[in-house]
């Protein structure tokens, strides 16, 4: 009998031990197969969009180098990936997929219907609420305005979404410095210039002081120069050649060279 109460102790530590470990197995696995689903979204982007496929991934390295410099906390920098990454799937609904495939300016009615993308951007992402519920939010405000002229709703400052202001930065300035249909990129500095242009009105005023500083301009060029460049090309080539690891990372980050040295596990 004086030998049962610490064989009763050891069963329970041990049973107490197999829970937590299934535990931890439960969290990695529901986190691969979440980086799973969005890969797999991300692809479908890519697939369907080469070229949004390939803007979503500059916008989330310059964003990642914005929000490191704001010296974000990991969780907020996953978000912020995240609505990066996806910011521009409402592109890809049927209504305006001509919109955006066509060279020739825009009329106010098909301007109209750009402006509905955010919104139907969040409305695409609505399942993932439960798993991520700052992405939708985000993705619906990545057009927002400091001054509160912006689209969808109209919101000002700081009711925007952190994250979607650091976003909207980083895809303005990835629109000026890259050839679209129907413009030619413009160099470094005109795009800097038009983010300082924004300071107040369009863009958080601390955020464009942050991202024209010298060390995180010099930063975002360089990511601009290696998204650009042979270089790149060569490697993006030879990453699509390796098999996926069942471990799936977001992989994006290795074909763009993006940092998010404070997450480089996940
Ligand atoms: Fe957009």
């Amino acid at each position: 009998m004086r030998r049962l109460i610490p064989l009763t102790i050891g069963a329970a530590a041990a049973g107490a031990g197999a829970v937590a470990l299934r535990q931890h197995r439960d969290r990695a696995l529901a986190h691969r197969l979440s980086a799973a689903t969005l890969e797999t979204l991300l692809d479908a982007i890519e697939a369907n969009d080469a070229v949004t496929g390939r803007h979503v991934r500059r916008v989330a390295a310059f964003s990642l180098i914005l929000g490191e410099a704001a010296d974000l906390d990991v969780r907020t920098l996953r978000s912020i990936e995240r609505i990066a990454l996806f910011h521009d799937i409402g592109k890809l609904h049927e209504a305006l997929t001509d919109i955006f495939h066509d060279t020739t300016k825009l009329t106010p009615e098909e301007r109209r219907a750009v402006m509905t993308h955010p919104q139907r951007g969040a409305d695409v992402l609505a399942p993932l609420s439960g798993f991520y519920p700052d992405l939708a939010k985000g993705v619906a405000a990545h057009h927002e305005r400091w001054d509160g002229t912006g689209y969808p709703r109209g919101l000002k400052g700081t009711r925007i979404p952190l994250t979607a202001r650091v976003v909207a930065i980083a895809d303005t300035f990835d629109a000026i410095t890259h050839q679209r249909r129907y413009s030619a990129g413009r160099s470094f500095s005109t795009a800097m210039g038009a983010i300082a242009d924004g300071r107040g009105t369009q863009f958080d005023p601390e955020l464009v002081d942050l991202f024209l500083s010298p060390p995180v301009a010099e930063e975002i060029e360089q990511a601009m120069r290696k998204a650009n460049g042979p270089q790149t090309r060569r490697m993006n080539r030879r990453v699509h050649e390796v098999k996926r690891a069942p471990d799936i990372t977001f992989r994006w980050r290795t074909r763009t060279g993006a940092s998010h040295s404070r997450d480089r596990a996940n």
